[in-house]
């Protein structure tokens, strides 16, 4: 791990101080959805207030291509954290807290160039780099800026990173990784990495009927990615294969519809009409055995459709099983957070975090752009 200086390391009094955040959240109807991140950045911004620093806080917040979108607009965000915060939370100027709006407004943010990083570190003293969830990207606001001026890790930063060395150094054994969500291709990387430093790889979601496919199966309707299905095919032979674990029975649905009925088949017995939405009941006991029997868990990705209830059960079942084990246990990726939440069961395991992607590139044993930068200022 690189090595960075924190808040211990500064003098923060008066001191102008640019935190980047991940204030990248799920917007419904231009209100935040899911404020799990926006919790998450404010005792930090309210840390550096306490100690005397002016703060401005940056993020981006969903994908605007370089052109501002008022839909995309940080404004709700900003709103948000003053119902959170009993300081003033300002939006692009003004508060204890200055709220900037999306860096991705900016055409020069996510190729990290020099003007757009020399703007927005104009004017302050220190860096706080404190967005786990967007270290993998390589952006002005998380790079760039971090070249420029002095630069810290922040308290959730920090966190972050030590709660992810217990995967990824020594870990306790047996380590069971979950994974789950719609796509392979969002996962291959990682799961190629993972396969040879843990015991066991428990795959749910959409994601697991390109395997059910690549094990010749027919899977109905379900989703399934073709052009991964050779990879996946040689990655199941492979000297680790036998520690990827597939589901033996899912739920199916008759269309990709809420309202869809819910049927539980065996794998072998998928319909050609049928689509799959969820694992299915033997498919969760068998998960539920290995999660209580591993001593390190990590699980990202939601098992089926949790956002419709018929097809929640799977999800539902793993975050109970996750919950329960006795081992460290780390759950991250916004499905995965929303689902543990939806079941009240957010405070059970033993980290949650704030990274999807980027807690993945950790698992990886990739270096995260965002934080090597911030070697460059240990003296
Ligand atoms: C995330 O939600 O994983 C981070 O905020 C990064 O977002 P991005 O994938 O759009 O860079």
């Amino acid at each position: 791990m690189p090595d960075y200086l924190t808040l211990a390391d500064v003098d923060l009094a008066g001191k102008s101080v640019l935190v980047r955040s991940d204030l990248n959240v799920p917007l419904n109807d231009g209100q935040v959805a899911d404020d799990f991140r926006v919790r998450a950045a404010l005792p930090t911004l309210e840390t550096l207030v306490a100690a005397g620093a002016d703060v401005t806080v940056c993020s981006h917040l969903g994908r605007p291509k370089g052109v501002p979108d008022s839909k995309l607009s940080l404004r709700s965000v900003a709103t948000r954290m003053n119902e959170l915060t009993r300081y003033e939370v300002g939006f692009d100027d003004g508060g204890a807290i200055t709220v900037l709006e999306n860096t991705r407004f900016a055409a020069g943010e996510t190729g990290n160039d020099p003007l757009t990083a020399d703007s927005l570190a104009e004017g302050h003293d220190l860096f706080v780099q404190d967005a786990f969830g967007s270290v993998h990207r390589a952006h002005a606001s998380t790079v760039g800026v971090a070249e420029r001026l002095r630069s810290v890790a922040g308290p959730l930063l920090d966190e972050e990173l030590r709660a992810f060395r217990r995967l990824t150094v020594d870990p306790a054994r047996p380590y069971a990784v979950v994974l789950g969500g719609a796509k392979v291709s969002d996962k291959l990387g990682v799961l190629r990495e993972l396969l040879g430093k843990v015991d066991r790889v428990l795959i749910g979601g959409g994601m697991c009927f390109t395997f059910l496919a690549a094990k010749g199966m027919s899977v109905g309707t379900s989703l399934v990615e073709e052009d991964l299905i050779d990879m996946v095919k040689r990655l199941m032979d492979g000297p680790d294969g036998r520690k990827i674990i597939l589901p033996v029975d899912v739920a199916v649905g008759e269309s990709f519809s809420p309202d869809a009925e819910r049927r539980v088949v065996d794998v072998y017995a998928i319909p050609d009409d049928a689509m799959g939405l969820d694992i299915g009941p033997a498919t969760c006991s068998g998960f539920r055995n290995l999660i209580a029997s591993a001593m390190s868990v990590f699980w990202n990705g939601p098992m089926g459709v949790f956002e419709w209830e018929s097809f929640r059960y799977g999800t539902d079942f793993v975050a109970r099983a996750v919950a329960a084990s006795d081992g460290f246990t780390m759950a991250g990726g916004g499905d995965t957070v929303a689902a543990l939440r939806l079941v009240g069961l957010d405070d059970t395991v033993s980290h949650l975090s704030t990274g999807g992607g980027a807690g993945l590139e950790l698992l990886e044993g990739k270096e995260l752009p965002g934080v090597a930068v911030l070697e460059k200022w240990v003296e």
